[in-house]
């Protein structure tokens, strides 16, 4: 059973993975907490944050002692925990991580027990075809310190998104879509601010959206979650929609497909 939330920023919403909410979320759907084999956080995961920090094949080995902690505390959950890449994560970290085989594609290896999934790549998770996007653009980069507090390589480049749409033109079908920023549809959806056209246009700022927004266009799929927008209204809107924004809560899938009807 895979559970999906929101962004995590560190240790500032660690408790979207507390075993206290994931057993509430777990309950209301009718799941059994114990059965999670992996929990997805949709971008923002912020971890490890520092750059303080040496990677080897192992993984990471922090300096920063909240760094330390969180990786201590994600080691000791009884689920894999797998992060989409979102605007607030250190990529110069990432981008030194050993890659290693998992669900029919390369993860990132951070420990033993979390990984980050790649922009762009196509995994089978509990038999799901779940295509893997992430980023976006940061709002307050100007406030922000480059290779800090922001990185640049949050928006994807030109190869990235051409290898995307090649892996795409193979087979265009999938399950799920794990995004960090949405389609503009689902972001109007999360943000009532962009329900009117005009301001929709602004999302085009963008270049994760302007790209999401392609991708959409070229591949069906059963559900599209993405986090970013700090908003649950996907958890309240499960069934009858086909984007899901979340933040704080989970929505579990099922690999036996009761997960179409949650609640
Ligand atoms: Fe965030």
């Amino acid at each position: 059973m895979i559970y999906i939330t929101g962004d995590t920023h560190n240790t500032e919403d660690m408790s979207n993975l507390s075993t206290k909410n994931m057993k509430l979320c777990c309950m209301e759907q009718n799941a059994d907490f114990h059965a999670i084999t992996a929990a997805i956080v949709l971008g923002d995961f912020g971890f490890p944050w520092s750059s303080d920090c040496t990677v080897d094949e192992s993984g990471i080995h922090p300096v920063d002692h909240t760094d330390r902690y969180l990786l201590k505390w994600y080691n000791q959950k009884p689920f894999k925990i797998l992060a989409v890449m979102g605007n607030h994560d250190n990529y110069d970290i990432i981008e030194k991580l050993p890659e290693i085989e998992m669900f029919g594609a390369k993860v990132l290896k951070v420990s033993d027990n979390v990984y980050y999934l790649k922009r762009g790549e196509v995994y089978y998770i509990e038999e799901k075809r779940i295509l893997v996007l992430g980023g976006a653009m940061s709002d307050d980069k100007v406030w922000r310190k480059p290779h800090e507090s922001w990185w640049e390589q949050e928006e994807w480049g030109e190869g990235e998104k051409k290898s995307c749409f090649a892996k795409i033109k193979e087979n265009n079908k999938f399950d799920f879509v794990l995004s960090h920023t949405g389609p503009s549809a689902g972001i109007a959806l999360a943000d009532d601010f962009f329900s009117n056209e005009e301001n929709l246009k602004q999302l085009h700022r963008d270049s994760n959206v302007v790209f999401n927004d392609k991708i959409e266009s070229s591949i069906s799929y059963k559900k599209w979650f993405f986090g970013h927008w700090h908003s649950d209204w996907g958890y309240e809107h499960y069934n009858e929609s086909k984007y899901i924004p979340l933040y704080h809560q989970g929505i579990v899938i099922r690999t036996d497909n009761t997960a179409e009807n949650n609640f």
